[in-house]
This record gives C-alpha cells, sequence and structure tokens, in this order.
C-alpha cells in the first residue's frame, strides 16, 4: 500500500499532476518534487518565513501547508515572479539597494513584498514593516529590504529605477525611514 497520493496544482502559471507522498508539506514538494529550491527551508515550524509563497494569492508558510492541502490551487514561488525572463520590480530594487546579503531569507521576503505590493501598491513604512514581520534576516539587512520595498512601490516600473537616479532616491527614502524609524529589534526579537 502506498502513501502517495495525486496531487494537482498551479504552480508559477504552470498546470502540475504529480503524486506525492501523503506527509509531505507544499514546501516538500515545491523542493523535492518540482524541484523549485528557490524557496527555502530553514526553521520548518512557521518561525522565519523562508519558506513563504502564495496559495491562491495569499502568502503563507509552506512548511506548514500540507502538500494535499493546496490540490487544485495556485501556487506563486520566487521563481514565479519574474515575468517574460525580466525581473519583477521588487526584485531589481533588491538589488539596486543591496538588500540581499547571504541571501537566505531572500525568496521569501521578495514574495513578501511581492504580496504586500499587490494589496498596497503605495505603502507606508509601517505597512512594509507589518508586511514583512513574519520573514526574519539573520543577516539583519531590514533597512535595505524595506528601502527595496519602498524603492520599488515608489517606481512606475522596472524601468524606472534603472533609469532614476538611485543615490538621491536612496537618500530621500532613508530620510522618510527616519522620521517613523522602528528599531529593528522591535521587527525581528533575537
Ligand atoms: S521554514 Fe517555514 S517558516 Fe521557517
Ligand atoms: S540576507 Fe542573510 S538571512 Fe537575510
Amino acid at each position: 500500500m502506498t502513501n502517495r497520493r495525486p496531487l494537482e496544482l498551479t504552480v508559477n502559471g504552470r498546470s502540475r499532476s504529480i503524486e506525492v507522498l501523503a506527509h509531505h508539506t507544499l514546501l516538500d514538494v515545491l523542493r523535492e518534487d518540482l524541484g523549485l529550491t528557490g524557496t527555502k527551508e530553514c526553521c520548518l515550524v512557521g518561525e522565519c518565513g523562508a519558506c513563504t509563497v502564495l496559495l491562491d494569492g495569499h502568502s503563507v508558510d509552506s512548511c506548514l501547508v500540507l502538500g494535499v492541502e493546496a490540490d487544485g490551487a495556485s501556487v506563486t514561488t520566487v521563481e514565479g515572479l519574474a515575468v517574460d525572463g525580466r525581473l519583477s520590480p521588487v526584485q531589481r530594487s533588491f538589488l539596486e539597494t543591496g538588500a540581499a546579503q547571504c541571501g537566505f531569507c531572500i525568496p521569501g521576503q521578495l514574495v513578501s513584498a511581492h504580496a504586500l505590493l499587490t494589496d498596497a501598491p503605495h505603502p507606508t513604512r509601517a505597512q512594509v514593516e507589518e508586511g514583512l514581520a513574519g520573514n526574519l534576516c539573520r543577516c539583519a539587512g531590514y533597512e535595505q529590504i524595506i528601502e527595496a520595498v519602498l524603492m520599488a512601490a515608489d517606481a512606475a516600473d522596472a524601468d524606472a529605477i534603472a533609469d532614476d537616479d538611485l543615490a538621491a532616491r536612496s537618500a530621500r527614502l532613508r530620510a522618510l525611514g527616519d522620521r517613523a524609524a522602528t528599531p529593528d529589534a522591535e521587527l525581528a526579537p533575537q
């Protein structure tokens, strides 16, 4: 008797029909069954956000969702954020601000940022902090990450980021942030 179950889902716009182990999480399915290793495995208890994906448009910790629970659903992973091979605005702004240090948390940060900007295209700094509160960064690069999300929101499109005077934009965003700064310690208690 096998403990495999059929699973049909759409991942990054592509229909997938596979058999998965009944106890496998959505994170296991993505990484092991579908080879999508952009989604990271870390705490496995819903604390760090490294495994964040969109499930029917809502951000979830994929380590807390059984694969079979995603049957019939649409999943977006970090690999699905780029459009036609072109990085999304938030991916580009993460690069421009140097938000990625070791990079381990970045896929989850990007997916959460994408979800935030979909719901609130012009978020306040407080909304960005709240939207990314479930994503921990052990390198503690929160300032650059928040700056990147605000920059992406501020850009009309990806080209605007490339063409703009990044130094001036960064200085302006830092000034905005300084007025409403929340200490990193409040974002990610150690
Ligand atoms: S690995 Fe899922 S929340 Fe940390
Ligand atoms: S960039 Fe290293 S954990 Fe976030």
